[in-house]
């Protein structure tokens, strides 16, 4: 009879157990001892119709399941979680976001499960969520209402990653009046009208879109801070750009990142004067890098000195006379004018060595004469004959001597030959003309 009450018992116990069994206490899902962090993921999960969460709980993760929660059943297994206020489900098949009608959650994440829509159902009205994440879904486009049901909300944080998304209305965000950081990387937009109705917005992540230029909108003043645009398609950054105006209107605690963009470096020489001068504004500016034009591809912005650069003539810029460009012009011309003296000088001198000989013996008068005639001869036929010479072996000859003669060959015409000794190139001719 005992034995009989005591199976009775037993069995009653075990039969108690297995239906009041929660994910806990059957060893189902990885919880904390106090079951207020339960780790469900990966149980290949269809619906929760057999499943019991503890009541403690606070944190639930359902990761990577086949839950589609729409069922008022698996809807309620959450609502009933008074305690709830993290919950993720990513990758989940769930297709639109589920209507949960729980108040007290905060954090939100449904990354990976398929939604093709941002749009938040009624039951989020009232909703207490302070951070969503959307990432990586088809959602293609953020419409007007999306986001309709979560006016007066607390939302501070938004994250819709890796998205598909081309298109968001420029009033999307209009409801979350408190929205501090918004994050929409690694999706397709080209320009950014809805940043404009974000009053409370701190920091702004465009990473990996399509942006051709820095849009307009980042001039209006804002409480955004932040601005993330790397990895776009950014190749020139101009005085056009709205960061000539962060100069201009003094804005302060104004912080940009754009690395991994195809700067033009010859233009966007404006853009490296202003990492130079105003670092401050841009967070990255020690490490980007120009992609072209090819002569500058790889270097980066801040080892280059706008006023060295050659970018060739068709770059128009008003900052081309430089004082370097002007000081090696000038050097230039002066060197120039210096070589075409030595080279006067070398013609006088080839001229004079080989008329000098001739006239030894006989007097000065003759000399002369004879001087100035041959001059005349000489002129004309030795720039074909001894280019050669002239241009290398007699101006490395006569370059010690052309310094302290050159003043008065400059000015001299007819002069040179009837001045043999200044003309001469070696002392033993001199000797020999004075004589
Ligand atoms: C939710 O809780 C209510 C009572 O608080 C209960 O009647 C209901 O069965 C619960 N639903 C689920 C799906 O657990
Ligand atoms: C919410 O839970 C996830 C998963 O455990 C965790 O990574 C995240 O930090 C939690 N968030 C908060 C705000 O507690
Ligand atoms: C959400 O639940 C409350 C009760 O907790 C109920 O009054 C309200 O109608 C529900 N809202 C929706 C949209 O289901
Ligand atoms: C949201 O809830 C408020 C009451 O808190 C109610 O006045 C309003 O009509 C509700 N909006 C929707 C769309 O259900
Ligand atoms: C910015 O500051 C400079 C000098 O501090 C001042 O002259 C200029 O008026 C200021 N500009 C604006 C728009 O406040």
């Amino acid at each position: 009879m005992y034995i009989l009450i005591e199976i009775f018992i037993i069995t009653n116990l075990i039969i108690d157990q297995v239906i009041t069994a929660n994910v806990c206490s059957s060893g189902q899902c990885k919880c904390s001892t106090d079951f207020t962090l339960i780790n469900c993921d990966t149980k290949g999960w269809r619906n929760l119709d057999d499943v019991d969460f503890p009541v403690n709980v606070v944190t639930l993760t359902l990761i990577n399941n086949n839950l589609k929660f729409n069922t008022i059943t698996d809807l309620a297994k959450i609502e009933n979680l008074s305690n709830l206020i993290n919950l993720s489900i990513n990758q989940n098949p769930l297709g639109t976001i589920p209507p949960f009608n729980h108040t007290q959650l905060r954090f939100l994440s449904l990354q990976d499960t398929s939604l093709t829509s941002a749009e938040f159902p009624s039951s989020y009205n009232n909703s207490h969520l302070q951070a969503i994440s959307l990432s990586n879904n088809k959602i293609h486009s953020i419409n007007e209402e999306d986001f309709l049901i979560l006016r007066g909300s607390n939302l501070k944080k938004l994250h819709i990653d890796s998205s598909s998304i081309s298109k968001i209305d420029q009033n999307a965000f209009i409801p979350l009046t408190q929205l501090q950081a918004l994050s929409l990387k690694n999706n397709q937009l080209k320009s950014c009208e809805f940043l404009l109705s974000l009053q409370a917005l701190s920091s702004i992540k465009l990473d990996e879109n399509q942006f051709t230029s820095l849009p307009q909108q980042l001039t209006t003043p804002r409480n955004i801070k932040t601005y993330s645009f790397i990895h776009n398609s950014i190749s020139i950054i101009d005085e056009s750009s709205p960061l000539s105006r962060w100069l201009t209107m003094n804005y302060t605690n104004v912080k940009i990142f754009l690395a991994n963009n195809p700067f033009n470096c010859c233009l966007s020489l404006w853009f490296i004067r202003f990492i130079k001068t105003s670092p401050q504004f841009v967070g990255d500016a020690s490490v980007l890098t120009c992609t072209s034009p090819p002569i500058f591809a790889g270097k980066l912005l801040i080892k280059l000195n706008p006023d060295e650069m050659n970018c060739g003539s068709d770059i128009p810029s008003k900052s081309w006379w430089t004082t370097g460009r002007i000081i090696s012009i000038v050097v230039g011309s002066v060197s120039m004018v210096i070589i075409m003296i030595i080279l006067i000088i070398v013609y006088t001198r080839r001229y004079s060595s080989h008329s000098g000989y001739e006239p030894i013996g006989g007097n000065d008068e003759l000399y002369s004469n004879l001087d100035t005639a041959s001059l005349d001869e000489h002129t004309s036929t030795i720039p074909e004959d001894d280019d050669e010479l002239l241009t290398n072996a007699s101006i490395g000859s006569t370059r010690s001597i052309a310094p302290t003669d050159a003043p008065t060959h400059t000015t001299a015409e007819g002069v040179y030959a009837a001045d043999g000794s200044l003309v001469g190139g070696s002392q033993i001719e001199e000797a020999a003309l004075i004589q």
